[in-house]
């Protein structure tokens, strides 16, 4: 049993490599976050936040180097095998929120549940609490079009954390919120994350917010350093 949730080791990542137009993002990116860590991502527009995350959530590949969850190196895995490490092991908070558009905001955290063989009665009690907890409670009926983006963001917190994830990887998850409401919802990740031991990686822009983190990380040149 490792207390290593999430191990990134000389992680790079190319786009378009061999073209005109290829973009040497990642250059050997090294992270270690342990159980019960909420880590800041900081980094300018365009660093490759979302590229490492994205790759670190085993949504998309890198060009080499390894990520390891608990202990588990899924580089070069099938797809199968990632999808399901994914499913159960990572909740993911994309910066543009990617809410399923024709469900309404308690479906969107009920879905991810029932894909993971919950119950659709425990499934929807979980998805209630975790609304009623970043206050979206009143607006669990409506479809995303019909929410603020602010509320938007935090339904998808909560679908994120909907399976109880030992991972949370945030892509500037407050971005959209007013400094009240980023706080509310960074304590209610605190909580979580004191109660269930989950680790997260949360890239923004809020040096505030970073600074209430236990470390913050910094992409620079393709590289992650301590701050
Ligand atoms: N699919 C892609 N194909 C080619 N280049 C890409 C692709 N996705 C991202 N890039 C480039 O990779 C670099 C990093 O992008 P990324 O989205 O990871 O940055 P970011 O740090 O998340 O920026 P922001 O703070 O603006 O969200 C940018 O130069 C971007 O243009
Ligand atoms: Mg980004």
């Amino acid at each position: 049993m490792t207390d290593l949730v999430l191990e990134l080791r000389n992680l790079r990542k190319t786009y378009n490599a061999g073209c005109v137009n290829e973009v040497e993002v990642l250059k050997g990116a090294d992270l270690r976050l342990k159980r019960g860590e909420v880590v800041a991502l900081i980094a300018p527009s365009g660093a490759g936040k979302s590229t490492l995350l994205h790759v670190a959530g085993l949504l998309d590949q890198a060009s080499s180097g390894e990520v390891v969850l608990a202990g588990e190196a899924l580089t070069g895995r099938s797809d199968n095998a990632r999808t399901m490490a994914r499913r159960g092991g990572i909740g993911f908070v994309y910066q543009f929120h990617h809410l399923l558009p024709e469900f309404t905001a308690l479906e969107n955290i009920i879905l991810p549940q029932l894909a993971n063989g919950t119950s659709e009665r425990a499934a929807k009690a979980r998805a209630e609490d975790l609304l009623e907890r970043v206050g979206v409670s009143d607006r669990k009926g409506h479809r995303p079009a019909e929410l603020s983006g602010g509320q938007q963001q935090r339904v998808a917190f909560c679908r994120a954390m909907a399976n109880g994830p030992q991972l949370l990887l945030a892509d500037e998850p407050t971005g959209n919120l007013d400094p009240e409401t980023a706080d509310q919802m960074f304590e209610t990740l605190m909580e979580i994350t004191r109660d269930t031991g989950m680790a997260a990686l949360i890239a923004t822009h809020n040096h505030e917010l970073a600074g209430k983190m236990d470390r913050v990380v910094k992409l620079e040149n393709g590289v992650l350093t301590e701050v």
